[in-house]
């Protein structure tokens, strides 16, 4: 059943805006209103390349989902079919550091949206979760959708809650929800606190390049476009109250990986500095995705050497973009936290 018009949470974040830019150009027939309260990590530029057909079918407003009235007034302004809620609060190190403006949007945030869109007869919604709601790995094994939520981090315990909110609106309710958890993105336009585009900003600068403890946790890397094209065939093709795992097949130890990006931006490793570990930091994380793979027919397409390269690429012509988000408050955060940690 094809949706004429949708709202986006979070569109001018890193995933949001991957996926605001495949929907429209995509599915000619749906527009986009997007909600972010640009934060810190809220970009307007990260869709300053939409086509001209694209942007005349997307509507910026800038707002805050965990804001009730606004939330209720735009669904009213601009009635959608379908919610996809990419806005959270989303980097685990700043969780550590202060869990509040974690638990207002990703928790109260989300419980605004849902009563907001049941209440205007949106009649699908999708929560973009993590893997990091089952908590951490040992060596063997994946995540599947059956293994118990057992949050780790004050960032990943309040996505678990949204989980469950999402859960009991659909329980309670019957409202048509689905919930998606991915492994760690990445590719253009993410954030340089994350661990890809941070260490590629800090060799380029020939600063030392922070490994949290022995730096042998592993992620399962998963780029951006797979996840937005999972989470379209999830709001097209899902079950009512399903829940998808998306993984990357690309499982890699920190190390490995930083050791790689020096080796591709011909740096030397004695840029590596192994400092104070991550509190609660997850060990391994993998994901089982054999459930979307059989119902929505989802397949990574893209190889992690192909994407990292292409992702390499992208920042060294576009760090002009790079120096416009690492804003002053960016700035006053790292050096924070990683004063502590040397
Ligand atoms: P991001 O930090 O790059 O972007 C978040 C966006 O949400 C920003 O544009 C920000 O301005 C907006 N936002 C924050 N609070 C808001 C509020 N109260 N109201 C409206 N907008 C608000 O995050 P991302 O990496 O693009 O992640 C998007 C979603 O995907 C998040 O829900 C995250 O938990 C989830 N996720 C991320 C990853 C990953 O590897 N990055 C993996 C799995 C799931
Ligand atoms: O797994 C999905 C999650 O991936 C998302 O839900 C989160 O929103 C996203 O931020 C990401 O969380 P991680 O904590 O895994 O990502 P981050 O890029 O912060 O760190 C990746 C790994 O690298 C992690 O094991 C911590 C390590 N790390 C990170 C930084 C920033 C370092 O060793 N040094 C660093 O300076």
């Amino acid at each position: 059943m094809p949706f004429s018009r949708v709202l986006v949470t979070g569109g001018c974040g890193f995933i949001g805006a991957g996926f605001i830019r495949m929907l429209l150009r995509e599915r000619p027939d749906t527009s986009v209103i997007n909600l972010d309260k640009l934060t810190y990590a809220g970009n307007p530029a990260n869709l300053a390349d939409l086509d001209a057909a694209s942007a005349a079918r997307h509507t910026f407003v800038r707002g805050d989902i965990a804001d009730a009235r606004q939330v209720r007034e735009l669904l009213r302004e601009f009635p959608c079919d379908a919610v996809l809620n990419f806005a959270a609060e989303s980097h685990v190190d700043r969780s550590i550091v202060d869990a509040a403006p974690f638990v207002q949007t990703n928790v109260l945030g989300v419980q605004v949206l849902l009563d907001a869109a049941r209440q205007s007869g949106v009649r699908r919604y999708v929560q973009i979760s993590t893997d990091e709601v089952y908590g951490a790995l040992g060596v063997e094994g994946r995540f599947t959708e059956q293994t118990p939520l057992a949050p780790n981090s004050p960032y990943s315990a309040s996505k678990a809650s949204a989980d469950m909110l999402v859960r009991a609106a659909h329980m309670t309710f019957d409202f048509d929800t689905i919930i998606t958890r991915c492994s760690n993105n990445y590719g253009p336009h993410q954030f340089p606190e994350k661990l890809i585009p941070f260490m590629i900003r800090r060799a380029l600068a020939d600063e030392t390049l922070p490994v949290y403890g022995d730096g042998l946790q592993i992620r399962d890397w998963i780029h951006v476009e797979d996840h937005c094209r999972g989470i379209l065939l999830a709001l097209e093709q899902g079950r009512p109250g399903g829940v998808y795992n998306f993984g990357g097949d690309a499982e890699m130890t920190n190390i490995a990986l930083v050791r790689l990006l020096l080796e591709r931006l011909d740096k030397p490793e004695s840029l590596i500095r192994h400092v104070q570990d991550r509190p609660g930091h997850d060990r391994r994380y993998a994901m089982d995705y054999s459930l979307a793979a059989g119902e929505l027919g989802y397949v990574p397409q893209k190889s992690f050497a192909e994407g990292l390269a292409a992702t390499i690429s992208w920042y060294l012509e576009h760090q002009a973009w790079v120096d416009d988000v690492v804003s002053g408050e960016y700035r006053r955060f790292t050096q924070k936290w990683y004063a502590g940690r040397e």
